[in-house]
């Protein structure tokens, strides 16, 4: 079943992937700076606890989905050093910054890394070429979800980890009605302000409110066959890490 990212309710795919590679290209060049200041910060943290949580080796293919600007892709090669990364996304824009901080900045700090347009929900590799699969912040744009995950599942490797990281939902009631105001005012702000187009933006905070909790999340992720499901909440459930194993 394919929804509207923007609503969660049922959908043709097409209006959710035209209106993400709209929003996207447009903004490729500044979103890094829009996640850093809307963040405080706490994108890099989350980062951080996103590679604690990862069991990546040396010998290691790693697949990283919506991969955008790189950040992950580069979180890793610091952190784990593994023997190839693979950075996909559907918006060239966005590989095209990665290819910048890779080619001007090293940024790989010597991982080999190959980016590819590739969209998740149809993914162009074989079944079992992973060990593990990365995606932070991606599997919330995708209007079929299923698909995307049971994608995923399809390309890694019998004991391959998916570790993903996503926006989720606070535990505690007054944290989150705190976040819901943030959300729906000041993250329209710092967008329009940094960007200049508060539009996608507006889009930004509708998805993450119509993106399912910790719980339901998992539930997929075990309705696609996945094993060892689990998730650490970060920031009082903000954001999440869900974990899960191909058995
Ligand atoms: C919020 S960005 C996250 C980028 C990066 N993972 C990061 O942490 O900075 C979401 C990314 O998902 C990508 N995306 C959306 N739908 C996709 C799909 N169907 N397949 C692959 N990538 C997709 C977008 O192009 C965008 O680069």
């Amino acid at each position: 079943m394919s929804i509207d990212t923007e609503t969660g309710k049922e959908a043709p795919a097409q209006i959710s992937s035209e209106r993400v590679k709209d929003i996207l290209s447009s903004i490729a060049k500044k979103y890094e700076r829009f996640n850093a200041v809307s963040s405080f910060g706490a994108y890099k943290l989350w980062l951080k606890h996103m590679m604690k949580l990862a069991d990546i080796g040396h010998d290691d293919d790693v697949l990283d989905v919506a991969g955008g600007t790189g950040d992950v892709a580069f979180a890793v090669a610091r952190a784990k050093r593994p023997r190839h990364i693979q950075l996909t996304d559907l918006v060239p824009e966005m590989l095209e910054v990665a290819r910048y901080h890779v080619e001007r900045e090293n940024k790989n700090c010597g991982v080999p890394i190959d980016f590819q347009v590739v969209d998740a929900q149809d993914m162009p590799f074989d079944d079992e070429s992973y060990e593990a699969v990365t995606m932070a912040y991606g599997i919330r744009n995708m209007p079929d979800r299923e698909r995307a995950l049971s994608e995923i599942f399809r390309v890694l490797k019998p004991g391959g980890q998916l570790i993903c990281l996503e926006f989720s939902t606070p535990t505690n009631a007054l944290w989150r009605a705190l976040y819901n105001f943030y959300l729906a005012h000041m993250i329209p702000f710092w967008g329009g302000l940094i960007t200049g187009d508060k539009s996608g933006f507006v889009y930004l905070s509708k998805s993450i409110k119509a993106f399912p909790d910790q719980k339901t999340f998992a539930a997929m992720l075990r309705a696609a066959g996945f094993s060892d499901v689990s998730w650490k909440n970060l920031t009082g459930g903000i954001a999440a890490v869900h974990t899960a194993r191909k058995k």
